[in-house]
């Protein structure tokens, strides 16, 4: 039986990168709200994937929500061409900021939507100063750096935490979850809270990518 449904955000790092454009439209015919497009620098996490560039192509190929997850070291000197590039989002990793307000407001500054993500390591009640200004919290449920990892167990107590707080705080935050997300778990994250499921394997790897995205979207 549906429950709760959610937004989907297919994540363009388990896609076709010889076909972007294919992919991007299988994602939109698929239903899907944002693309997620995983930027890794080799430091922040141990992998490195793309810049405003590709960002930018992929804003070119879809009329989708670009939702950009930076996980790099000193963002601040790139959320500009971020949002040059086109990014409707922008979320950048509370572990990677010393100065998060400054950053929010930065990207703020810029007409796009501010998002903070924290590792499976970090506890919720560190985004409690931030959170009245966020847009967006980007709760990641595996550790970043590679797509295809298994889901954390323990994230559910922490989205059912940033779900209670958000309702004290800014009961218009929306809460995105990232990694290991699967059609098997993706009802129990959005019970727990979860308002928009990131999602790569378990679309672009999906023998039926369109019939997976309405199991993760809670639609079946
Ligand atoms: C991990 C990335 C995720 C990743 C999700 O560092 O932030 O967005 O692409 O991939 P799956 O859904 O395969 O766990
Ligand atoms: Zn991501």
């Amino acid at each position: 039986m549906p429950g709760k449904t959610t937004l989907l955000a297919p994540s363009i790092l388990s896609a076709d990168f010889t076909n972007l454009k294919a992919s991007a439209e299988l994602a939109e015919k698929a239903g899907a709200n944002w693309m997620h497009c995983d930027v890794m620098d080799g430091v922040f996490v141990p992998n490195i994937t793309f810049g405003p560039f590709i960002v930018k192509a992929i804003k070119q190929c879809t009329n989708l929500v670009i939702d950009t997850h930076l996980m790099i070291v000193d963002p601040d000197k790139y959320i500009e061409d971020f949002a040059k590039a086109g990014s409707d989002h922008i979320t950048v990793h509370l572990e990677a900021c010393p100065h998060l307000h400054r950053t929010i407001q930065f990207i703020k500054s810029l007409g796009v939507k501010a998002g903070v993500s924290i590792n499976p390591a970090t506890p919720v009640s560190l985004l409690e100063p931030v959170l009245a200004d966020l847009d967006m919290v980007l709760l990641m449920s595996v550790n970043p750096g590679f797509g295809g990892q298994k889901f954390i167990p323990g994230s559910i107590a922490k989205i059912a935490n940033l779900d209670a707080m958000r309702m004290e705080m800014n009961p218009d935050l929306v809460i995105a979850v990232d990694g290991g997300i699967t059609e098997e778990n993706a009802a129990q994250v959005a019970e727990a809270g979860a308002d928009s499921l990131i999602a790569g394997t378990a679309f672009f790897r999906a023998d039926d990518p369109m019939a997976a995205a309405r199991k993760l979207k809670g639609l079946e």
